[in-house]
């Protein structure tokens, strides 16, 4: 059976700070869907590194550690995990959505996700989980790795400042002590990082909706995909 006859998928990518993981949760929510944040995964797998004391650059290792882990991902439930949190996972059995939040673990997924075998390994997983639900998926590779034939493909983007702006904002509420001129420099560096790396660069695909929320609220940007969700699930339901 194809994948397109049965669960719908939502695919999402974009740069850093573009709204993604947010409009994606939130979507996720008001269609009853699986929020998957493929950025956690690649963040667990830095999680392991740190805490078996393995290199981000120990690629069969890391591997290793991965294939031997379990990893849950749901959407947050009850009310011990409504604090903020947009994914909750579940590494061997420990509930670690915030100890993947830290700037060690941020480092760490950016530099692990740069080795080949370790891509693979999480590349399959997402790809298993979307054959048992239907899913919003968002991270930098789903529109052509992991899921090209997703029934709906969006490159959620924004100016370079305004998501700098943007990821301002969020440090000064955590109290992280940054000027903007230092998030711009920041967010370009992860940009180019992201678009420039060897394995699956991340660009938009000439099948994605190209969503510039520049200009747009979260709110906004969610009704935009929403509306046009429920369109195209009555059209699949008309054909199947
Ligand atoms: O979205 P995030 O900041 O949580 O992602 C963490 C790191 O993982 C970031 O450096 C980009 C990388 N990533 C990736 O390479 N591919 C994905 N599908 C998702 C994230």
């Amino acid at each position: 059976m194809s994948k397109s006859s049965y669960f719908f998928q939502i695919a999402i990518d974009g740069p850093v700070a573009a709204g993604k993981g947010t409009a994606s949760r939130l979507l996720a929510e008001k269609i009853n869907f699986l929020y998957v944040d493929t950025g956690a995964m690649y963040r667990a797998a830095a999680l392991l590194a740190i805490e078996n004391h393995v290199d981000f650059s120990q690629e069969d290792k890391i591997v290793d550690l991965i294939a031997k882990s379990d990893l849950e991902m749901r959407n947050p439930e009850g009310n011990k995990e409504m604090d903020g949190r947009l994914t909750t996972l579940i590494l061997n059995g420990k509930d670690v959505s915030w100890a993947i939040r830290t700037t060690q673990c941020s480092d760490g997924a950016s530099k692990v996700a740069t080795l080949a075998k370790v891509r693979q390994i999480l590349v399959e997983k997402q790809k298993k989980i979307a054959e048992t639900t239907n899913v919003v998926m968002e991270g930098r590779d789903i529109t052509f790795k992991v899921l090209p034939e997703a029934d709906l493909k969006i490159f959620l983007t924004a100016d370079l400042t305004i998501r700098a702006q943007r990821r301002h904002l969020q440090y000064l509420t955590k109290g992280v002590d940054k000027t903007l001129e230092e998030v711009i420099a920041e967010v370009q560096e992860r940009d180019e990082r992201d678009m420039n790396r060897q394995i699956d660069p991340l660009h938009a695909t000439a099948d994605s909706w190209i969503l510039d929320s520049s200009q747009l609220n979260i709110e906004e940007v969610v009704a935009l995909i929403a509306d046009k969700v429920e369109v195209m699930i009555k059209e699949k339901a008309k054909h199947s």
